[in-house]
């Protein structure tokens, strides 16, 4: 369907235009793909089903919550190319520039063969209806194309993102440590080299102007590029990883007109371990920054493990989690425990701010016209350790926080020196816990303390009810994680770490 609600009649322009600049060039299952004038909004899967009639990747739920629509999107990263599943049904055509898309018809061999990821759900009877199967076994082949699955964890995590209604996952996740890595097809390794070159080859193209209709669609190519382009079309609709805007488009049908696209953006995706800590570019996806994260706060970067499933953390943004201001965004409440900053940019004017001052109302940022998020700022701790973070959802993966508490605090000599503690769920904006704060500076971290501390919760909060929790629970459960953060710091270390955010929760 069209934004508007219109059926979408897309005409099939696959055809070579002779201005590149103009045209979305990439490659679908090996082959080269020119896109002239279908509407920018259109999704990958929509391409795929309708104008390539490549109709193995399904549609299941157009939001990206259940994977049967997982294609592999390949890019080049320093000379070679990195696969990693994504959802088809929130990406749009303008995303793929430069990149290349296999789907589960690509992968196959040059006479039908099964792909080593595909034999191995044949073998170990991965399929009953197969409605999901395509989904799964993109999702393996882009862990066969990062060399394999190992141990449970990783199968866990490779797969969270794909549902099974009908054969149960114990033989998917057999399939997924069953996958032969060691001995790829000679057509595989051939299929990998004229990807690499095609690859190489649309490389060389530079930013592009898309226009369809009335809407200007910019794909930048550099910051600059992309600063003048936010600075020229300031009420057009920037999108990164488009796994909130891809949303508004396939289930709120709102019209975009004019977009800007952060994926080709040399640079917006830079980690930079610096003196005082991290800086994250805000065009960073998740699955980019998680390991950065992680070596420097290792709690953080089990909550962003939680954050969708592996294909939403590829395309989606640190960036777009803290512009689109939401109250239950994941990763502001971290920040926010963690003092971070941000750079927002205006041509080439850049100002920084405190992120908690980012957030003033609901659906109301300290963004101004011709803005942008630029980079995100964290300074280190002495005691990486002692930020933690807690989410409460009711699943473990692909879920939305009922509320999300994250707290550093400091102790020195037993007692509170300083404390910032942020939670996402418990109001408009992700917000601070004053009141609770300042119960703990300068008191000594004993259990009285934080009983008192307990009891301001209700001074910071009044959260609402809704499908995910109701105010009381929300509340409750905030003063609880307040106690489980003081008992699980009375534990060593190694069995402190990430209890809050992993799995034994
Ligand atoms: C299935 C599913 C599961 C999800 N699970 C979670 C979850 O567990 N936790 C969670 O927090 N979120 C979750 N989300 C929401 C989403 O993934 C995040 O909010 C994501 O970080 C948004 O980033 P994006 O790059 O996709 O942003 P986009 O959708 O591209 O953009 C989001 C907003 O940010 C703006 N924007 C993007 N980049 C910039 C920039 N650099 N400067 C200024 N404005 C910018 C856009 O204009 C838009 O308003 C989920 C989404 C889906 C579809
Ligand atoms: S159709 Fe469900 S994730 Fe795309
Ligand atoms: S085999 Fe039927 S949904 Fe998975």
């Amino acid at each position: 369907m069209l934004p508007c609600g219109q059926p979408m009649l897309i005409p099939d322009n696959a055809t070579e235009s002779p201005d590149v600049n103009q045209t979305i060039e990439f490659l679908l299952n090996g082959k080269r793909i020119s896109i002239a004038e279908l509407p920018p909004t259109t999704t990958l899967l929509e391409y795929l089903r309708d104008n390539r009639r490549l109709t193995g990747t399904k549609e299941g739920c157009a939001e990206g919550d259940c994977g049967a629509c997982t294609v592999s999107v390949g890019e080049l990263r320093h000379g070679q190319i990195l696969h990693r599943a994504v959802n088809a049904c929130i990406l749009f055509l303008p995303m793929l520039a430069g990149k290349s898309v296999l789907t589960a018809e690509g992968i196959l061999g040059p006479d039908g063969e099964l792909h080593p990821c595909q034999q191995a759900i044949v073998k170990t009877h991965g399929s009953q209806c197969g409605f999901c199967t395509p989904g799964f076994s993109m999702s393996l082949y882009a862990a066969y194309r990062n060399g394999g699955l190992n141990g449970a964890d990783a199968i866990n995590d490779t797969l969270a993102g794909n549902l099974c209604r009908c054969t149960g996952y114990g033989p998917l996740i057999a399939a997924a440590g069953d996958m032969d890595t060691a001995t790829p097809p000679a057509w595989e390794t051939g299929r990998q080299a004229n990807e690499r070159r095609e690859l190489l080859a649309l490389a060389e193209i530079g930013s592009i102007e898309y226009r369809t209709g009335a809407s200007t669609c910019l794909i930048p190519a550099t910051l600059d590029e992309f600063a003048d382009a936010v600075a020229r079309l300031p009420d057009a609709t920037i999108v990164a990883g488009a796994t909130d805007v891809g949303l508004w488009v396939t289930k709120q049908f709102r019209p975009l007109d004019d977009l800007i696209f952060v994926n080709r953006v040399k640079g917006f995706g830079e980690i930079t371990k610096t003196a005082n800590g991290l800086s994250i570019g805000a065009g960073a996806s998740y699955g980019d920054a998680q390991a950065a994260i992680a070596a420097m706060f290792p709690d953080f970067g089990e909550l962003i493990r939680r954050i969708g499933s592996v294909q939403v953390r590829n395309s989606g943004t640190i960036g777009g989690n803290v512009a689109n201001g939401s109250p239950i965004g994941d990763t502001p409440p971290a920040l926010i425990a963690l003092g971070a900053t941000l750079t927002l940019r205006n041509g080439s004017e850049r100002r920084q701010i405190s992120i908690e001052d980012y957030f003033i109302a609901y659906g109301k940022q300290d963004r101004r016209k011709g803005e942008f998020i630029e980079s995100i700022a964290i300074p280190k701790l002495n005691n990486p350790l002692q930020l933690r973070c807690y989410k409460l959802s009711k699943r473990f993966d692909q879920d939305i926080s009922a509320l999300c508490g994250c707290f550093n605090i400091t102790i020195e000599g037993g007692t509170v020196s300083e404390a910032r503690i942020a939670f996402g769920g418990m109001a408009a904006i992700p917000k601070r816990a004053a009141a609770v704060e300042a119960a703990l500076l300068g008191q000594s971290w004993d259990e009285t303390t934080i009983r008192r501390a307990m009891a301001t919760f209700r001074q910071d909060f009044t959260p609402i009810s809704d499908m995910r929790a109701s105010g009381e629970y929300r509340l409750k459960a905030a003063e609880n994680l307040m106690m489980k953060y003081y008992l699980e710091g009375e534990l060593p270390p190694e069995k402190s770490r990430m209890i809050g955010a992993g799995r034994t929760f």
